[in-house]
């Protein structure tokens, strides 16, 4: 017999299916706790609220495990390309060398954008965030492709999805150079998709830009390390945004908005600043990670402790080491990178991050990376999104083959004021 939690409410007592995964998580199911009890749950920021079943990542945040369709990250960090770790994510399985080269082929094609976003751009101010445009800018794909925004059409999704992969490193590339007042690089196709990106970032129509090797394959592994972190927060905006059953642009660029904030994938701009001033200010580490642990001070220890991971964010562990390769590789000495190792020594040594579990997460090495390549800090989130597009892509994609299919909806529990008479305004 399924496997059933009881729940007892007065003197009832209700059964509740289990749902077991395919590594032995389990779930109460509570769809018609509502209907059936008059109650709901209360469950704040979602810590034990499972939204969906999904077959795209599994993480084990106490054994610090993450893999994408079964496959542990260790391994496609060191055997495979973002794109194909976007293929894997959004159709399910590895591409054979032939779905590969067609899906890559694909990409490469649609990497132009409207010559009208050059206009779009230039209508924002210089010093608007990135992500604040990449956001805007990838909400108004929809105004461009009006012919590729119903969810409901297989191959208007598969068109908006390839759109959306391809020319986000357009737009991303384009936001910065609006803010450094630079022209406006039109992709070339000639390069790869990393390689592309970059040209459009860091060449200009002046000069001859090669794509350096080291830097291009360092982007490409810190792309496939953010291609997907199941249920995090701009992935469940995506999902929720998405559920409206709005097109996948309005639905990821809300996506976008979720990952900027300093909590969430922001934090990686938040570390290189945080890592910049202890060096400016001459903070030693220990001063500041006293200070982060103070309550009353709003200085967190910024890529540290993450709501799923208790133990190493496995992510952490390969960028660290790669961080080393690169800078070495690249012949960069950077003082940034000394302050890193040692505030993740102190804080790993420390009582207050020991007891509460927290760790490097992701965001706490990347940028070392970013900088050292001379990203300015304000794009680090942007290409956070870059390497995310294929996770919300194949979430929102999922969403919409769900046969549990449902707007997403919560509910609360409400403590205002009761039943109160409206007072006119000259009596209050
Ligand atoms: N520095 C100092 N203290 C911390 C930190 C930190 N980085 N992170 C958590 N804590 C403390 C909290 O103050 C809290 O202490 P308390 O129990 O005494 O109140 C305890 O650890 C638990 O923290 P919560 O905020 O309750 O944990 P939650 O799961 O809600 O938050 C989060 C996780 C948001 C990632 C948090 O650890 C944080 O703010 N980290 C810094 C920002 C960051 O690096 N974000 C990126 C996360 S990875 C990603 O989104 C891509």
């Amino acid at each position: 017999m399924a496997e059933t939690a009881k729940l007892t409410l007065g003197d009832k007592t209700y059964e509740l299916p289990i749902h077991v995964g395919t590594e032995n998580e389990r779930s109460i199911d509570i769809t018609n706790l509502r209907a059936e009890t008059g109650y709901i749950t209360h469950d704040p920021g979602y810590g034990n609220t499972g939204s969906c079943l999904s077959a795209i990542t599994f993480i084990d945040g106490e054994k610090g495990i993450l893999r994408y369709r079964g496959i542990p990250i260790e391994e496609l960090a060191e055997k495979s390309t973002f794109l194909e770790v976007a293929y894997l994510l959004i159709v399910g399985n590895l591409p054979k060398a032939g779905e590969l080269s067609t899906f890559t082929e694909s990409i490469r094609r649609h990497t132009m954008i409207h010559e009208d976003f050059k206009a779009f751009f230039g209508a924002l101010p210089k010093d608007a965030h990135p992500m604040a445009s990449c956001s805007a800018a990838v909400g108004a794909l929809s105004t461009f492709y009006p012919d590729s925004l119903d969810p409901r059409d297989q191959r208007q999704v598969e068109i908006s999805i390839h759109r959306t992969l391809a020319k986000f490193p357009t737009l991303a590339a384009y936001a910065y150079k609006h803010s450094i007042g630079q022209p406006f690089m039109y992709p070339k196709n000639s390069l790869d998709y990393v390689g592309n990106f970059l040209y459009m970032m860091f060449g200009n129509p002046c000069e001859e830009y090669e794509v350096d090797p080291v830097i291009e394959k360092a982007i490409d592994l810190l792309l496939i390390l953010h291609a997907d972190h199941e249920q995090n927060c701009s992935t469940s905006s995506v999902r929720l945004v998405g559920s409206s059953k709005v097109n996948i642009f309005g639905a990821i660029s809300a996506g976008i908005n979720a990952l900027w904030g300093p909590l969430h994938g922001g934090a990686n701009q938040q570390v290189i600043e945080m890592l910049a001033a202890i060096r400016d200010e001459g903070v030693t580490g220990r001063e500041f990670v006293e200070r982060a642990k103070t309550r009353n001070d709003t200085s967190r220890l910024m890529g540290f402790g993450h709501r799923v991971y208790k133990n190493f964010d496995p992510r952490a562990k390969i960028i660290k080491k790669a961080c080393f390769d690169v800078l070495d590789k690249l012949g960069v000495h950077s003082k940034m990178l000394e302050i890193a190792v040692e505030l993740e020594e102190i804080a790993l040594k420390d009582d207050y991050f020991v007891e509460r579990k927290l760790y490097p997460n992701v965001d706490f090495y990347s940028g070392v990376i970013y900088n050292a390549i001379g990203t300015p800090s304000n794009m680090f989130t942007a290409l956070f999104a870059l390497g995310r597009m294929p996770g919300w892509i194949a979430q929102w994609s999922e969403l919409h083959r769900d046969t549990e299919f449902k707007i997403g909806r919560p509910r609360q529990t409400y403590i205002g004021e009761p039943l109160t008479a409206y007072t006119p305004i000259a009596e209050r």
